[in-house]
């Protein structure tokens, strides 16, 4: 990555703090506030460049929706997008998924999304998953009691694993398999990627015990 890039995505996101928030873990158990009335409260993990959470903001204008993005030079394109839009319910982290104890109250989150992380391939790298079990038990404390999460991968040694750990934390009518698409699904960016390429996508989908 070049150094130029980075010093500008920075300053993108040190120019849009109303977007991309500075110290988010002062809003701990706050977010709703962002939000006049908001009747829900959306978390996607790895938001990348904010595609999926914008399309999903402007048919939800009533909820808030919180992109957590460790790549400052990725989510400053998430910033923009947020920026030229004019979307007031969605607000920008720019962190890893590490700290969401630090970020987020037990029970404040209705919804949360995983789509397309890293598979990290290599096993010993199983620890930096974001469908390892450290991150499971983070979900499960911030998420609402019967609040929904839902995973998507088109990497199938990826989906197994997260089956596997999944269903050591879900209840046991968690659903899971190959997405069926019905044409007015709100895509991320890697799903439009995959989904082009004709890689079948899973899911899994469900409540914490
Ligand atoms: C393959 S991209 C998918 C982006 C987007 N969700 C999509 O489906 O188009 C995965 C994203 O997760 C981010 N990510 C990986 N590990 C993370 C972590 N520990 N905390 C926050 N973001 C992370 C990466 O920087 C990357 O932008």
């Amino acid at each position: 990555m070049r150094l130029r890039h980075v010093k500008d995505a920075f300053k993108i996101c040190a120019s849009n703090k109303d977007i991309c928030i500075e110290n988010p873990t002062d809003y701990k158990g706050k977010w709703r506030e962002f939000l006049e009335n908001a009747d829900s409260l959306s978390l996607e993990v790895g938001c990348g460049k904010g595609q999926f959470l914008v399309s999903l903001s402007k048919e939800n204008e009533h909820s808030l929706f919180l992109g957590l993005e460790l790549m400052t030079s990725v989510i400053c394109r998430a910033v923009q997008k947020v920026k030229e839009e004019n979307i007031k319910n969605v607000l920008l982290i720019n962190k890893d998924a590490a700290l969401l104890n630090e970020l987020f109250d037990e029970n404040e989150v209705d919804k949360i999304y995983i789509n397309f992380p890293d598979p990290w391939p290599k096993a010993r790298h199983d620890k930096r998953r974001l469908t390892y079990s450290k991150y499971l038990e983070m979900y499960k404390r911030i998420l609402k009691k019967d609040g929904v999460i839902r995973f998507k991968t088109d990497n199938f040694d990826l989906y197994e694993f997260s089956k596997e750990s999944f269903s050591n934390y879900l209840k046991d009518d968690f659903k899971c398999g190959i997405v069926e698409y019905m044409g007015d699904e709100i895509l991320t960016e890697f799903e439009t990627k995959f989904k082009a390429l004709g890689n079948p996508i899973y899911f899994i989908e469900g409540t914490f015990k």
